[in-house]
């Protein structure tokens, strides 16, 4: 185990709290990688480095693997988001992003059965970041859709719902006002379904599909879908499952993997020790699952279930009282339990 050498992004905001507590639970699960600490975000920005100093990205593209916690972009201004930089760089094309109910977990969907992974696409759309303002009182923005991006991302969806013995996948655009993009999008998601005869594809308009989710979740399998809808409705869908705080995500690409959950740095919470790690937590599982360590990662979802079901010890986001280290203390005791 110790040989096995991970990237290690803590963040900034309540990255470096939820990270060294996922660590911790890490290890009591009997975890215990080389881990590399590398810098982004804020403390990046501190020494005049950019929010994703290339060093950064070199020692991943050498670690081949990272976790990843959350790194502030200020609005409107400032640097380039750390991330788009990194799945940029690394070319870390499929956004997978699981939504799923947590037994006994009280919420708005507490009995709805919600099983439902978003893959969205990571590096075109209006995240291309092509954006200038020929005019004072104009600025404009451009949607990149290409044809291999959309086959590449159709690909790792179709092949992740077969290997996962899902059986249905749905595209969601806005191809009834975006004839050209969108409308390649749909096109290329049908061209690749041809080749999966036994997956169910269909399509939905991206609101359409925001007012059936909140409506009748239970229904969806796998949704594949551009950038920003899939930033925008991943988000929609960690609130159905109980929150930020609980939604894990993976950046997959070719060559590297990036494991970070949705949420973004918390600066409202940071610092108080106060923050849910579950997310984070959950990202590394699927971390674990990606390197073929099942045993480990099917035991620590299940002491985060056993927690979060019991409901005795959870973080203010869920309506509790436990700090972050409590919370922790409770997962590392239901794993030996
Ligand atoms: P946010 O996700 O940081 O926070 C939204 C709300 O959810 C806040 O009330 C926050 O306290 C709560 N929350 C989020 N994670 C939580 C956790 N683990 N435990 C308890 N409560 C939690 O979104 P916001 O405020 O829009 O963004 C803050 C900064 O994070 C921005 O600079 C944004 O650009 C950045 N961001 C970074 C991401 C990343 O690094 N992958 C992803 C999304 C946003």
């Amino acid at each position: 185990m110790a040989n096995r050498r991970i990237g290690m992004i803590s963040g900034d905001g309540i990255g470096p709290e939820i990270s060294a507590e996922v660590r911790r639970i890490l290890s009591a699960a009997g975890f215990d990688p080389e881990w590399v600490e590398l810098e982004a975000g804020q403390p990046a920005l501190d020494r005049g480095l950019p929010a994703m100093p290339e060093e950064t990205i070199q020692a991943i593209r050498e670690l081949g693997i990272a976790l990843k916690g959350p790194t502030a972009t200020p609005i409107g201004k400032g640097h380039v988001s750390a991330n788009v930089a990194l799945r940029k760089a690394l070319d870390l094309f499929a956004n997978v992003r699981p939504s799923i109910t947590i037994p006994n977990l009280k919420g708005h969907f507490e009995d709805t059965k919600i099983d439902l992974i978003i893959v969205r696409e990571n590096t075109e759309d209006l995240y291309a970041g092509i954006e200038f303002q020929p005019h004072k009182d104009i600025a404009q923005a451009i949607k990149v859709i290409t044809r291999p991006g959309c086959k590449r991302i159709f690909k790792y969806a179709f092949e992740m719902v077969k290997a996962q013995g899902r059986k249905r996948i749905t595209a969601v655009h806005k191809a009834n006002i975006m004839k050209l993009t969108d409308g390649m999008f749909l096109e290329e998601f049908y061209l690749m379904a041809n080749e999966y005869p036994d997956i169910i594809a269909d399509d939905i308009i991206v609101d359409n599909c925001c007012m059936q989710l909140v409506t009748r979740p239970e229904q969806f399998d796998v949704l594949v879908t551009e950038n920003l809808y899939g930033d925008i409705v991943s988000d929609l869908c960690a609130g159905l499952v109980g929150g930020l705080g609980l939604a894990p995500g993976a950046n997959i690409g070719e060559h590297y993997a990036v494991f970070e959950a949705v949420h973004g740095s918390a600066p409202d919470i940071a610092g108080k020790g106060i923050a849910n790690p579950t997310a984070l937590l959950l990202s590394a599982v699927l971390l674990l699952r990606h390197i073929g360590e099942h045993e480990k990662a099917t035991s620590i979802s299940n002491a985060v279930l056993k927690v979060l079901g019991d409901g005795k010890i959870m973080t203010g986001d869920l309506g509790g009282t436990a700090t972050t280290r409590e919370y922790g203390d409770a997962v590392i005791a239901a794993l030996a339990s």
